[in-house]
């Protein structure tokens, strides 16, 4: 495994060492490569710091749960900014555990230890799934019964209230590039199946950023004052379709898509079904908003992040792949 890091920006000494928490996960990793390559001193906390690749192991490696927060007290001490991308996608009780109580332990130890920065990764995922209209940072979130979407709202709130912590908030949409489980490893796979088959037409927004893009605005906030105690969506604004992505992961695949729409209301139907007998109780109530955000997926506005921190986005679809095609190449290898 390879990571490598677009990512050019210089770290203030003060923000060092950073501290990347779940820096072995697949943001993570990318952040602490980007980190590297600017010469910076960074720490990895996580469950199994091992797991960071030979190419990061310049950072130093901490073990830290978030279940038991203590555990993070040598990993902050003497660090300059703190980089929280550590998540549970687990049970809800395991998800309040870690996204929610871990991170106000966190937040609160590391406002303790005087700490110059918290940039606290959150997700779009806490406004709720059912917009119509453009969600800027002054959106109401509507209510989700999503653990996710619940656990990472409440988990910024809890960041927000902690005493004297200059903490940043980035609220990014679905993170694709090279080694993302998700939005590159799992649609790549289903864009190449034979048949393919979607939930309606594809026609609905997916809410898409290049994890450069991500980490590039991460690295911009440990550095700009503008940002402290201010929350940003993070999301490229291109608008384009499940069908449009679906087609690129296909076409890197050299193959052409043919579109097989499966209707909402079945794949609705056969979806309440398999949950019945394999989703947690919290998933299954979540399903009917997540099935509806596939369709009617909102634009998100960037105009605060562009205006506060210049930040603007570099990767567009097109180019997210070219950058991402090398892991693509290594997802169909035999034997992979
Ligand atoms: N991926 C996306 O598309 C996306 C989109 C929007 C927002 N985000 C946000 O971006 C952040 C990173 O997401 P990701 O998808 O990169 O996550 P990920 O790949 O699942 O990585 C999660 C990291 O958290 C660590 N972790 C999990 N449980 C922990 C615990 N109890 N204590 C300490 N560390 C723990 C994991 O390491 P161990 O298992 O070794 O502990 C791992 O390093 C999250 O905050 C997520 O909400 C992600």
């Amino acid at each position: 495994m390879t990571t490598s890091s677009n990512v050019k920006i210089s770290i203030p000494e003060a923000a060092q060492p950073v501290l990347v928490t779940g820096g072995t996960g697949f943001l993570g990793r990318a952040v602490v490569a980007a980190l590297l390559a600017q010469g910076a001193a960074v720490r990895v906390a996580a469950r199994r710091p091992d797991r960071l690749p030979p190419e990061l192991r310049d950072a130093e490696r901490f073990t830290a749960d978030l279940a038991t927060p203590d555990s993070f007290e040598p990993a902050l001490e003497g660090v300059g900014a703190v980089i929280h991308t550590a998540v549970s996608y687990g049970s809800f009780e395991r998800q309040q555990q870690v996204n929610v109580r871990g991170t106000q332990a966190l937040a609160r130890l590391a406002a303790e230890r005087g700490v110059r920065r918290f940039v606290h990764i959150s997700s779009l995922a806490v406004y709720g799934y059912r917009h119509s209209e453009i969600v800027t940072e002054e959106t109401p979130p509507v209510p989700s019964r999503d653990p996710y979407s619940m656990t990472k709202r409440i988990a910024e709130k809890a960041v927000q209230a902690t005493p004297n912590l200059n903490w940043v908030i980035l609220r990014p949409g679905a993170i694709y590039g090279p080694y993302a489980p998700l939005w590159t490893s799992a649609l790549f796979q289903l864009a190449r199946r034979r048949p393919f088959l979607f939930i309606g037409d594809g026609r609905g927004r997916l809410p898409l950023v290049h994890v450069d893009d991500v980490v590039e605005a991460i690295l911009r906030v440990l550095d700009d004052s503008a940002a402290v105690c201010e929350a940003f969506n993070l999301v490229h604004p291109e608008p384009v379709t499940w069908r449009d992505v679906l087609s690129a992961y296909a076409a890197a695949a050299g193959q052409t898509l043919r579109w097989r729409a499966v209707p909402t209301a079945l794949a609705a139907t056969v979806a309440s079904v398999a949950a019945l007998t394999s989703f947690s109780p919290s998933m299954r109530a979540a399903l009917p908003e997540l099935l509806y955000f596939l369709e009617h997926a909102p634009s998100f506005s960037t105009d605060k992040l562009q205006r506060t921190l210049g930040w603007q986005p570099q990767v567009s679809l097109t180019e997210g792949i070219r950058r991402t095609q090398f892991y693509l190449d290594h997802l169909i290898e035999p034997n992979t």
